[in-house]
């Protein structure tokens, strides 16, 4: 019988993820991964890692990115009770969201469906913040932090036989004319891979701190965010639309530090580690889809699985079952797309 042979298209949270499962759901195939940037080079390694879709968070029916959501908080929430949780760089964590003007803003449908504690924050609680919040939620999820995480999931998928491959990939329909089928997973870069017009970045910057007094996480208004993971905290931040530039901004730089001091004063005395930029892929709607091509005399296997914005770490896990489950309809010969 000819080897199964599966090649995946980048290596940032969504990638190893889909990789790792799809290890999981065809045991003897030959999974690669292919990418141009690994660990600190991706976007991935930005991120502060919070379990908090936006409420914009947007499958193609609001049926699947449900299942998307609730797949994920389950699939962290194992590693979490795992004996593997520190090494995978995953924590529960409790914390608040405030708001000075809008009531709305400190609710979120898809994290009252999934958390363990989602409530209204007290008149005391709304207090603990210098600031004159007026709205508040507390609850409780689970931080990811990616500088452990995706070393982890490495790890496992080449203890299992995965292979790597460090270039870029300039077609990937050449890549699925090697392969039985190629997952593209390649964020902002299926823009040019995928001539796809509709996926644009939103830049980000953030300052990773260490605090380690903080064990509680705090939102406020306009971007403002301070989450501890497990060795660092990450303070933030801004969305610029459109916005390609990855260096440092000084002036993001001094607005972040100073909004989140004003909201927790004893981030005065955090030992500042760096700031880094990221450019979140984002998509109205975030693409997990197969498609079938004729390329150079041949029908080639394609599954898109990118376009998550500013909640690829919430989501990687049930975005990557479901792409799993169309590789599996594509191998089967149910080409219908
Ligand atoms: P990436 O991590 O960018 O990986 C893309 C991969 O594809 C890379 O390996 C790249 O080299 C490869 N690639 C691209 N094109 C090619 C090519 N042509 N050939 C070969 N390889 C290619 N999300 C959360 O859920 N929670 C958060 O708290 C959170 N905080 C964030 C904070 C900031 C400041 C930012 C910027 C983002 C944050 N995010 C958060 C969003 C999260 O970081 C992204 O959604 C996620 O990293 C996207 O992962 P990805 O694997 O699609 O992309
Ligand atoms: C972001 O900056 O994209 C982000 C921050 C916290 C939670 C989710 C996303």
């Amino acid at each position: 019988m000819t080897e199964l042979k599966i090649a995946v298209v980048g290596a940032g949270v969504i990638g190893v993820t889909t990789a790792c499962e799809l290890q999981k759901r065809f045991r003897n195939a030959n999974i690669k991964i292919v990418a141009n940037e690994f660990f600190e080079g991706t976007t991935s390694y930005v991120a502060a890692g919070i379990f908090c879709p936006g409420t914009s968070f947007s499958g193609p029916t609001d049926e699947i990115t449900e299942k998307w959501v609730k797949d994920s908080y389950y699939y962290w929430e194992n590693v979490k009770d795992s004996n593997e949780a520190g090494t995978a760089g995953v924590i529960e964590i409790s914390g608040y969201m405030f708001s000075s003007s809008i009531p709305d803003i400190v609710r979120n449908s898809f994290m009252e469906k999934v958390c363990p504690l989602y409530r209204a924050a007290t008149r005391e609680e709304l207090k603990i913040c210098p600031g004159n919040w007026k709205y508040g939620s507390y609850f409780t999820t689970l931080v990811t932090q990616s500088s452990l995480y995706i070393p982890w999931a490495f790890n496992k998928f080449k203890s299992n036989g995965g292979q790597i491959e460090r270039r870029k990939v300039e077609s990937l329909e050449s890549l699925a004319k090697e392969n039985d089928v190629v997952v593209n997973c390649t964020g902002l870069g299926a823009k040019f891979l995928c001539k796809d017009r509709k996926i644009v970045p939103i830049r980000g910057q953030v300052i990773k701190v260490r605090a380690p007094w903080l064990k509680n996480f705090f939102y406020g208004d306009y971007d403002t965010y301070i989450i501890p993971g497990v060795d660092s905290v990450t303070l933030g931040g801004c969305r610029q639309y459109q916005s390609w530039d990855l260096k440092v901004n000084k002036y993001d730089e001094m607005q972040i530090k100073e909004k989140c001091e004003r909201m927790v004063p004893s981030l005065a005395r955090a030992e500042v580690i760096g700031s880094k930029v990221g450019l979140r892929p984002h998509r109205e709607t975030v693409r997990v889809e197969k498609e079938m091509k004729n390329f150079d005399g041949k029908r080639v296997k394609i599954v898109h699985n990118y376009g998550h914005g500013g909640y690829g770490v919430t989501t990687a896990p049930g975005t990557a079952l479901h792409a799993c489950d169309l590789v599996h309809e594509l191998l089967a010969g149910n080409n219908k797309l």
